[in-house]
């Protein structure tokens, strides 16, 4: 074990936490306080920012430097996807992606989403707002960029679904490496969204075949839901873990009551994974209206983020067969306990740190 805690202590030095965990971005359902909890808690906090203008992760980084004056932080983004299908072919496919919504209602007049904001923009508001860590997902960020990171002190982690994705990362100058496993609940990270159903790799095969093949340190992210996976993962070759759907019930994470209950006592079988929310592929829990788009007369969702804009206008349409928001759950939902934040991350390295049989 001596292996382990060296490249525990190894990392936790070197991204200013005393316990390796880490909250794992979620946009939509990360506030500040959420993350000062965790980062109280000895780990680090973090934010989902993909759906927040350059104003707003500024507001956001204010009200946690409130919460936690100087715990670690971890902002993050979505890397925009290159222009996929042409836009005629886009067109077709929300065309069929809204008639077949017809068959669950009728769309407000407002509700629509356009995608997230201006991307640079956000990537200039992370930079000036100064956290630990800048992260990316579904791709990687330009030389530039990183090399602006690094002068200012802030570390780039890379979320990675296969080993080729990885190892680009690495090469680009990512200071780690999220190996987020097929388990995870949210947005699967894939840089290509079509090769996001085909390497649907499980934790366990994903993080040492990572480590054995990475400089930097590994991440575990997915399906990680107390000690035990934190131990297991750590014991693989991963220097800290990421946790999401874990920390959804703590009052901190202040989702939806909805969304709470549905992850109580949640079985790995009760999620699936699914376009039809926003078109990028996500693990959820199963529901009615995520189970219509995989029957076979359904169509193909449309791509990101039109899907989105359409289940959006059909939600303010008050369809009542349409979820009224994205259930995202990981495999691991049944651990998620409606506990303090602080508390879940301190018990999860106590239990881990047992079975490692540290001290
Ligand atoms: C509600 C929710 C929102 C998420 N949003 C993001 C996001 O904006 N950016 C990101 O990199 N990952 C996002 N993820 C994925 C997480 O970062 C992480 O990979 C995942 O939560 C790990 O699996 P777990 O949920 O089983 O712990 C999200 C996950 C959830 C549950």
């Amino acid at each position: 074990m001596d292996d382990v805690c060296r490249r525990v202590r190894t990392f936790c030095d070197g991204f200013g936490v005393t316990v390796p965990v880490l909250q794992a971005p979620m946009a939509g359902a990360c506030p500040p306080s959420l993350a000062a909890a965790v980062a109280g808690a000895g780990g680090m906090g973090a934010c989902g920012a993909v759906l927040h203008g350059p104003e707003q992760i500024g507001e956001w980084m204010k009200a946690f430097r409130t919460g936690s004056p100087s715990g670690a932080v971890q902002l993050n983004v979505w890397v925009p996807d290159s222009p996929g299908s042409g836009s005629q072919e886009r067109e077709r496919l929300a065309a069929d992606a809204a008639a077949f919504l017809g068959e669950f209602g009728t769309a407000g007049e407002s509700g629509g989403w356009s995608g997230p904001p201006p991307y640079r923009e956000q990537c200039e508001a992370m930079l000036t707002s100064q956290p630990t860590v800048v992260s990316s997902i579904m791709g990687l960020f330009e030389p530039e960029y990183v090399r602006r990171l690094h002068a200012a002190g802030i570390a780039w982690f890379a979320c990675a679904t296969t080993l080729e994705e990885a190892l680009a990362a690495e090469e680009a100058g990512a200071d780690a490496v999220v190996a987020q496993g097929m388990e995870a609940g949210g947005h699967r990270g894939s840089f290509d969204p079509e090769d996001a159903e085909r390497t649907d790799i499980g934790l366990f095969a994903l993080v040492p075949w990572f480590a054995d093949h990475l400089r930097v340190p590994v991440v575990a992210a997915g399906g990680i839901g107390d000690g035990r996976g934190v131990a297991a993962a750590l014991a693989l070759g991963a220097s800290a873990v990421q946790v999401g759907t874990a920390l959804l019930r703590s009052p901190e994470a202040a989702i939806e009551a909805e969304w709470a209950d549905a992850l109580d006592g949640l079985g790995p079988e009760a999620t699936l994974t699914t376009h039809a929310y926003t078109g990028r592929l996500s693990r959820a829990v199963t529901t009615p209206f995520l189970r219509a788009w995989q029957r076979p007369e359904a169509p193909r969702p449309a791509p990101f983020p039109d899907q989105a804009g359409l289940v959006g206008r059909w939600r303010a349409g008050g369809a009542p067969e349409v979820d009224p928001l994205n259930y995202f759950a990981g495999q691991s939902a049944a651990l998620a306990l409606p506990e303090p934040a602080g508390e879940i991350v301190t018990r999860m390295w106590q239990d881990a740190s047992a079975l490692l049989g540290r001290r």
